[in-house]
């Protein structure tokens, strides 16, 4: 997508042609600085330290990892090393492991000499692979706004609320939840976001609202409290929100607080849609309340805040007293029930095992 009229994916190789440039995600939305990842441990500490977020994000910043281990050694210890220690960088999005088990099995079989070049290939294709299932999930998306937009009076936008940023930042380019929005948008339907601001860590407030705004679409931050109150009013014509692990029965993991959006959508009869990429399919895990391990991440995100002075000066605050526990679970679990559809890159459909298993028949089979 574009940033001052300039087309950025989130990672590219860069112009070394071996390490890899990213988007410092921990700047936004006041500064826009990239950052270079060099080895596998910046490529580990940039996914654990959230320089790069998002499932299908944190997957690619993986399989380039795993290349820039091959570049220094590609032996079987340095591969397994590899995995390793991006594996437990971030536990919920199931991308990541995806990605890894993908680089295993391209690269497992050659001999040395042919690793690091077939690294680097196939990290490439997962990034390029990504952003053609968004493309894909964008159409399939658009066709449920555009009737939205025909059942609405003339010149009337459609309302859609999101949760956390699943959007180009999240992903290599486009987004799975923002995917629909931007092939609306530009396709002259006019459509107005809802971006949840998604405390503790903001991604709402701080990137979709940033992407929106730099794309030219017409949104407003809220605070996460607010869509239930919304949705009674009417003011929400459909919600789509993106996801970490999708389980086989159409489980959705996301980030905290989808699941009360989900609820409050059920109860005022609002379309509550989920962009499924194919690679956040998890089909080894059936129940998501019991099975997905859900990341607790440091207290000091809830207790404090960072945000611009008046003058200019990027600050960090504590807002809860000191003393008071504090609790930080990244994730939650929406249960089958309150999806009415997941927009994948296969076309729209059932939250369930029979109609996930039939659009992705091959997946179910490797799991199997
Ligand atoms: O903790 P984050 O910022 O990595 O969480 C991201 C989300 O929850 C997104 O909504 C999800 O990964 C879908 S991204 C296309």
């Amino acid at each position: 997508m574009n940033v001052n009229g300039r087309h950025y994916r989130t990672i590219w190789l860069a112009d070394d042609g071996w390490s890899v440039d990213i988007i410092d995600q921990t700047k936004f939305p006041h500064v826009f600085e990239t950052a270079r990842l060099g080895t596998p441990e910046e490529a580990a500490a940039a996914i654990r330290d959230m320089l790069v977020r998002g499932a299908p994000l944190i997957g690619v910043t993986a399989a380039y990892g795993v290349a820039l281990a091959m570049k220094q050694d590609a032996s079987d210890a340095a591969l397994a090393g590899a995995y390793e220690l991006l594996v437990k960088t971030r536990p919920t999005a199931i991308n990541l492991r995806w990605a890894l088990d993908e680089m295993m099995r391209v690269l497992k079989p050659l001999s040395e000499g042919e690793r690091a070049a077939a690294a680097y290939r196939r990290a490439a294709e997962i990034a390029e692979e990504d952003v053609a299932i968004n493309q894909a999930i964008g159409r399939n998306g658009f066709e449920i706004i555009r009737s939205i937009a025909a059942r609405k009076p003339p010149g009337e936008r459609v309302n859609i609320l999101t949760h956390c940023n699943a959007g180009w930042l999240a992903t290599v380019d486009w987004g799975t939840a923002t995917a629909p929005i931007y092939t609306a948008h530009d396709s002259g339907v006019g459509v107005h976001v809802w971006v949840d601001e998604t405390r503790p860590r903001n991604q709402g407030a701080s990137l979709t609202a940033w992407e929106l705004l730099h794309h030219g679409v017409p949104h407003t931050v809220i605070p996460d409290n607010t869509g239930g109150h919304l949705m009674q009013h009417g003011l929400v014509d459909i919600a789509i929100v993106g996801t970490d692990r999708t389980t086989a029965q159409g489980d959705v993991c996301n980030k905290i607080g989808t699941y009360l959006k989900a609820l409050a959508a059920h109860d005022n009869g609002v379309p509550f849609y989920v962009a499924l990429p194919s690679p956040t399919i998890d089909f080894r895990v059936v129940d998501g309340i019991r099975e997905i391990p859900i990341e607790q991440r440091g207290g000091h995100e809830v207790s404090h805040m960072t945000g611009r002075t008046a003058d200019g000066r990027i600050e960090t605050v504590e807002i809860t007293p000191r003393g008071s526990k504090v609790a930080n679970y990244a994730f939650d679990v929406t249960p089958a029930r309150y999806v009415t559809g997941l927009i994948t890159e296969r076309g729209v459909i059932a939250a369930n095992r029979d109609a996930i298993g039939e659009a992705f028949p091959e997946r179910l089979a490797e799991a199997q």
